[in-house]
């Protein structure tokens, strides 16, 4: 399963995955003043920033899910509906690995919310372990909203020449 940089063309298809699998994720587990302000429209914009770091699975034009790094952090993973237990995510999540390993980083992080059972299981699934309960600003189109998050972390293995 070929894991590749995102095309620009594909920013409204990105947006929808997140928007739809955030809400799939969350809307019964966070406080629902934040799902509000988790727009499809705040995360289109956050993708224009975050565009050259974005990494897919699927055909052009027809992205099954993504990932996004931010220094350490396994920043963002989020699959579609129709493709979760398919391998997606574990070749996403693969990718991610290796790219910040070579990155230099040796033990990488990520936040989850808190009964989000299924990614949980994901993460460990993928040798990640959860190393405790930390605070976390999520982003929103009224600036940040505090939230609690279990914290998830891999020591990498070393990339050739890191
Ligand atoms: C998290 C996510 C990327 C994982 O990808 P996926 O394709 O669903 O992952 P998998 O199917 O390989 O693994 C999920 C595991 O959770 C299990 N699972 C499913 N529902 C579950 C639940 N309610 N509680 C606990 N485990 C659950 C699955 O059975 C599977 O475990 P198994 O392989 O041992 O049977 C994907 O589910 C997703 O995009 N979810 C919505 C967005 C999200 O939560 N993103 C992560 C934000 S931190």
């Amino acid at each position: 399963m070929e894991v590749r940089d995102a095309e620009k063309t594909e920013i409204d298809q990105v947006a929808k995955i997140w928007h739809e699998a955030w809400n799939d994720a969350h809307a019964q587990i966070v406080p629902a003043e934040l799902t509000r302000l988790r727009t499809l429209e705040l995360f289109r914009e956050r993708l224009e920033t975050a565009w050259p770091r974005v990494r897919v699975v699927g055909p052009p034009g027809e992205p099954l899910g993504f990932y996004m790094l931010k220094g350490d952090e396994l920043d963002q993973l989020f699959v579609a509906a129709h493709a979760r237990g398919s391998g997606v995510a574990a070749a996403l999540i693969a990718d991610a690995e290796i790219r910040l390993a070579e990155a230099g980083v040796k033990s990488a992080w990520l936040g989850c919310a808190i009964g989000n059972e299924r990614a949980a299981r994901f993460y460990e699934k993928c040798g990640w372990r959860r190393t405790g309960i930390i605070a976390y600003l999520a982003h929103t189109a009224n600036g940040t909203f505090p939230l609690e998050v279990w914290r998830y972390e891999k020591v990498l293995e070393p990339q050739k020449g890191t």
